[in-house]
């Protein structure tokens, strides 16, 4: 196997490589060799100067996120970083690919830095629940000022090294793959008479003080209400960066980073990162690359067959839509049209591209749309296979029975990152490897599904709004629930979200064993939802302000004997535990692979925040034992929503996490 990093000496320059695939990540075994190399070429009377490089397809991208759930092993970064910056002589960093979080911060530790055009940079340690913590908050700011920086840490985007601001990070560009290390290596020998240039020592994005407290300011009051902690603490680091002295600030940016690690805001963002990568690997006989998919027919006139035409207009492909009647076909296109302008109008796209992107599209017969496609996407009710070639997939997009392929976007289709992906009980192997690469294709997160029509989705949404409506029957006021699931994270709770949709639709839903319908209930009292002005809440003010309603309280009295059943500290673990019961439900019966891709289902697609993790995973780490017992303490006639199931028990019983919930 070859060295995780390998040194040469060419003209009296050390070449440190790092050689860690698939994204050079700065995982122990790395930093150990980084390290001692990096020891040896500055003992090395031979050399002069020392280029740290990656190999392969990027510079490091940042800290090897699976040792975050080992304990900490040194050499740490942050003491690498240091070696770096104190080395005397010169250390340039060569940049290529991703240069991110940790690999960011140690391509800023280095003395100078050069890059290819195409470098894209950044820190995304937020999304992860972290903060940069190799010194990025603070010789960031240092360099490019707080707002910058802070734009940066915050949001956490994959930004173009050659644009302003970020240019700023690199001293010299190179347009050529194929001419980086030579130029390199010349900008080595040019740093040689420059001599060493800490970043530590650098304060040009602090030279106007009072902007910079006024930033400070501005984004502390921002963050002060928003539930994720390193939000916060990002902010704190950079305003430490700004008061203290180098060292003093970095030894506040470690503190808060190791807090953010030991956090459950963290352990939740680092287990979606991994569970959406695993659920995009569906283990298939036949792999099919997104690529070999260029033309996507798409049948159907409504919103979901735009939606669709926008996506895949945006994901570069050729659409073919075919609509059954000619009249439809002018407006839907001028549909697509509009979404087009109102893009060039917000300024994401110009008028060349927009023009361009439509010529890729074209409305026409079924028969004819079909014709010269890859993948058929059938968008909407009734609409039958109809003459297209055996070997192209055609795969249903609509909420009916799947035979074959289902693809279950989470809705607006265009926006929205989920897509389920339904293996029917005839579908081909080779025809599951289609829609997954289709799905990729669209630049979306496909989750593998069994079942003959059934969602992920909609099977633990269906558990929430159960649990809910049960611990109505119990005796929980619906305000109380929302109040609590809001302050949980959910955006839009379960009582409002019914106002939205329709008390009259949703009430038409059947309660299980012993429950009341209480949407139906209000329904019948003549208080419909939000458009009417009165659901389970009362709207004032166009029907945009929702307020507790005690007549609704009494209504429900009158239906329900036991009126104080419920503890509001039991709201939200009787809430997971029902959703981690028909977690275990679903793997069992192999409609879902795994928990984790319950959990990703949830947050791409039914609004659970990552930084809970998705129901399984914040079940967990709410603590299995603890939701248990909520749910043993919970007396509804309806055994399927408390009564633990045996995976879930077996599961608290081996002292196991929730990720050896999987087939
Ligand atoms: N640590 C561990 N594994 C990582 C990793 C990392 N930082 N980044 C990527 N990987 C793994 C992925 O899990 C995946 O593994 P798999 O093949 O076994 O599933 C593999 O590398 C390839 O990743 P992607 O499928 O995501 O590949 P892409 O080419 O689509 O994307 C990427 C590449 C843009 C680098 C993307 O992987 C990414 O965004 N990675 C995370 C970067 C990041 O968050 N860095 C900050 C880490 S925290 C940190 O640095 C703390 C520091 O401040 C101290």
């Amino acid at each position: 196997m070859a060295e995780v990093v390998q040194c040469s000496v060419h003209e009296g320059v050390a070449v440190v490589s790092i050689n860690h695939p698939p994204v050079n990540a700065l995982a122990w075994q790395v930093r150990d060799s980084l390290l001692t190399a990096l020891q040896c070429a500055e003992a090395d009377p031979e050399v002069r100067a020392i280029l740290i490089a990656g190999a392969g397809k990027t510079f490091p991208a940042g800290a090897d996120i699976a040792e975050f759930d080992t304990p900490r092993k040194e050499p740490w970064l942050p003491q690498i970083c240091t070696q770096i910056e104190m080395c005397r002589k010169p250390v340039v960093a060569e940049l290529h690919g991703t240069v991110l979080g940790g690999g960011f911060e140690l391509a800023l530790a280095c003395h100078f830095r050069i890059g290819l055009r195409s470098t894209r940079v950044g820190l995304p340690e937020v999304k992860l629940g972290l903060i940069p913590g190799a010194g990025g908050t603070q010789r960031t700011p240092r360099l490019v000022g707080a707002k910058v920086a802070l734009d940066m840490i915050l949001s956490g985007r994959i930004l173009p090294l050659d644009q302003p601001p970020y240019r700023i990070f690199a001293d010299r560009l190179v347009a050529e793959p194929e001419d980086l290390r030579a130029a390199a290596l010349e900008f080595c020998h040019e740093a040689v008479a420059k001599g060493p240039r800490p970043s530590c020592e650098r304060r040009e994005g602090f030279a106007d003080p009072t902007e910079t407290q006024l930033e400070l300011t501005k984004r502390a009051a921002d963050e002060a209400d928003r539930p994720e902690n390193a939000r916060r603490e990002a902010v704190a680091a950079v305003e430490a960066a700004f008061l203290l002295p180098f060292d003093a600030g970095c030894a506040f940016e470690e503190a808060a980073f190791a807090d953010l690690v030991a956090s459950d805001q963290s352990k939740a963002m680092r287990h979606a990162f991994f569970a959406e990568r695993r659920a995009a690997k569906v283990a298939l006989s036949v792999d099919q690359h997104p690529s070999q998919i260029k033309t996507l027919a798409i049948l159907g006139a409504g919103t979901l067959a735009s939606q669709l035409a926008v996506a895949a207009l945006n994901a570069g492909l050729a659409v073919r839509w075919g609509i059954a009647d000619p009249d439809r076909r002018i407006a839907a296109w001028t549909d697509v049209e509009d979404s087009f302008e109102d893009a060039v109008s917000a300024g994401d796209l110009t008028k060349q591209v927009a023009k361009d992107v439509l010529k890729r599209l074209i409305c026409g017969t079924m028969a004819d749309m079909v014709r010269s496609a890859d993948f058929v996407i059938r968008a909407a009710e009734g609409l039958q296979r109809s003459d297209m070639a055996e070997d192209v997939v055609c795969a249903t997009a609509v909420a009916e029975n799947v035979d074959q392929i289902g693809l279950r976007f989470a809705r607006p289709a265009h926006l929205s990152r989920l897509v389920e992906v339904i293996e029917g009980p005839r579908a081909r192997p080779d025809q599951l490897g289609s829609a997954i690469a289709l799905v990729k294709r669209l630049g979306k997160q496909p989750v593998h599904v069994r079942s003959s029509g059934e969602t992920i989705g909609g099977r633990m949404m269906a558990a929430l709004h159960g649990a809910a409506d049960a611990l109505v029957d119990l005796g929980a006021s619906p305000y109380d629930i929302d109040d609590a699931l809001t302050k949980w994270g959910l955006e839009l709770p379960p009582f409002l979200q019914r106002d939205a949709t329709g008390l009259r639709i949703v009430g038409r839903v059947e309660r299980h064993e012993g429950g009341m319908n209480w949407s139906a209930v209000l329904a019948q009292a003549g208080r419909t939802g939000r458009a009417s002005g009165q659901g389970f809440y009362t709207y004032l003010g166009d029907a945009a302000t929702p307020v507790h309603d005690d007549k609704v309280l009494m209504l429900f009295d009158k239906h329900r004997a036991d009126r104080n059943g419920v503890k509001k500290a039991d709201i939200v673990p009787l809430i997971l535990g029902a959703m981690v019961n028909e977690g275990a439900r679903l793997v069992d019966e192999h409609v879902a692979a795994s928990a984790s891709d319950i959990d990703v289902v949830m947050m791409a697609g039914h609004q659970f925040p990552r930084w809970r993790g998705g129901p399984m995973k914040a079940a967990e780490l709410h603590g299995l034992f603890r939701v248990i017992r909520a749910m043993q303490g919970a007396n509804h006639p309806d055994k399927a929503l408390w009564v633990p199931h045996p995976r879930l028990a077996a599961l608290m019983r081996n002292g196991k996490g929730i990720e050896a919930l999987s087939n």
